[in-house]
């Protein structure tokens, strides 16, 4: 009989399956960060609905505002809720950019099916010792492990330092043999938060082409693409119309994700454009009803807002909708 995990007990999986599935699918699995109850249950009922498979993500910073052990209660929580309604999706609950051994190790404990260690900003070969470490812990207890190569360029860096961050192709392949990753996040132009390219860009030079050598050296092994909001201008509008101050705002267009959803990228991370919408709706509400002092009142609708804003991407971004 098969050895059962910690995060099996909480009715969640590690990425294997679901990348295999994407990769066969020339489609992505969405991973979502979130911080808070509002949050989860948009995610958890965006995917049911849309019958997406989901990697629920969580960063460190997020680990310590909800507090550790509500977290695995939430997420053990979520699973229930989901299959409640009838929905087997997959469900994992992931450690987005995690940057010890010691980090890493506390998730699993409590019941993670899958980390990242970020070991981007180290020198190669260090690289390569922490993350085979973490693997090595990981792959003991079942977990899957992402690793990264290439650090994500800002819009403040000059080209060349931009440049010299993409991810390099031919480390790819020495970097995943050697450390057992289960995917690498490779850096191919995007960045975190909101502010990605320059206002007024036709179309964001994202490094395809980074994509494909890298594609040729590893084939058919899940990629994963970090910074990849499209920063969507519905909500960018809204936010400024109702009292915010979000100038320059820009993100990637949804048809590059789509292009990278057909290939290898079979894990496409999501934060700031729910940041976005959470806002937006909420900033309207308070800007519509300013007696209005009910949590409920504001934050139900902004996680409805945010439902359909998943069940929009994953029907027709990522393609995942509809899988299981
Ligand atoms: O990659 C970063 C994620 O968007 C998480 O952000 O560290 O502010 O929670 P955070
Ligand atoms: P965004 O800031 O583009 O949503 O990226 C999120 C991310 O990569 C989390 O790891
Ligand atoms: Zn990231």
């Amino acid at each position: 009989m098969e050895k059962t995990h910690k995060y099996q007990e909480l009715g969640l999986v590690n990425t294997k399956e679901m990348f295999k599935k994407a990769m066969e699918g020339k489609y992505a699995v969405p991973a979502y960060n979130f911080n808070n109850m509002e949050q989860l249950q948009a995610i958890v009922t965006g995917c049911a609905k849309s019958g997406s498979p989901v990697i629920l993500q969580v960063s460190s910073g997020a680990r310590k505002y909800a507090n550790q052990t509500l977290l695995q209660y939430m997420a053990q929580g979520a699973v229930k809720m989901i299959r409640e309604t009838g929905s087997n999706i997959p469900v994992t609950l992931h450690l987005d950019h995690g940057d010890s051994y010691e980090l890493c190790v506390s998730c699993i404990e409590s019941g993670f099916s899958s980390v990242m260690i970020d070991g981007s900003h180290l020198p190669f070969e260090e690289n390569v010792a922490l993350t085979k470490k973490v693997v090595e812990y990981a792959h003991e207890r079942g977990v899957t492990v992402e690793g990264e190569l290439g650090v994500l360029a800002g819009i403040e860096d000059e080209v060349s330092h931009a440049v010299s961050n993409y991810t390099q192709p031919e480390e790819v392949q020495d970097f995943v043999k050697r450390t057992g990753v289960d995917s690498l996040a490779i850096s191919i132009g995007t960045s975190h938060g909101a502010y990605k390219f320059k206002p007024g860009t036709a179309v964001p030079p994202l490094r395809f082409d980074i994509l494909e050598e890298v594609e040729k050296r590893l084939p058919g092994f899940p990629i994963v693409l970090h910074g990849a909001s499209s920063v969507l201008p519905k909500y960018v509008e809204m936010i400024n119309q109702f009292g915010g101050k979000l100038e320059g705002a820009v993100g990637v267009p949804e048809e590059q994700l789509r292009k990278a959803a057909a290939s290898s990228v079979c894990k496409i991370n999501i934060d700031s454009d729910g940041r976005l919408v959470m806002t937006a709706v909420i900033r309207k509400v308070f800007a519509e009803h300013p007696a209005e002092f009910d949590p409920r009142k504001y934050l139900g609708p902004a996680r409805e807002a945010l439902v359909e804003m998943i069940m929009e991407k994953n029907t027709n971004v990522l393609g995942s909708a509809g899988r299981y």
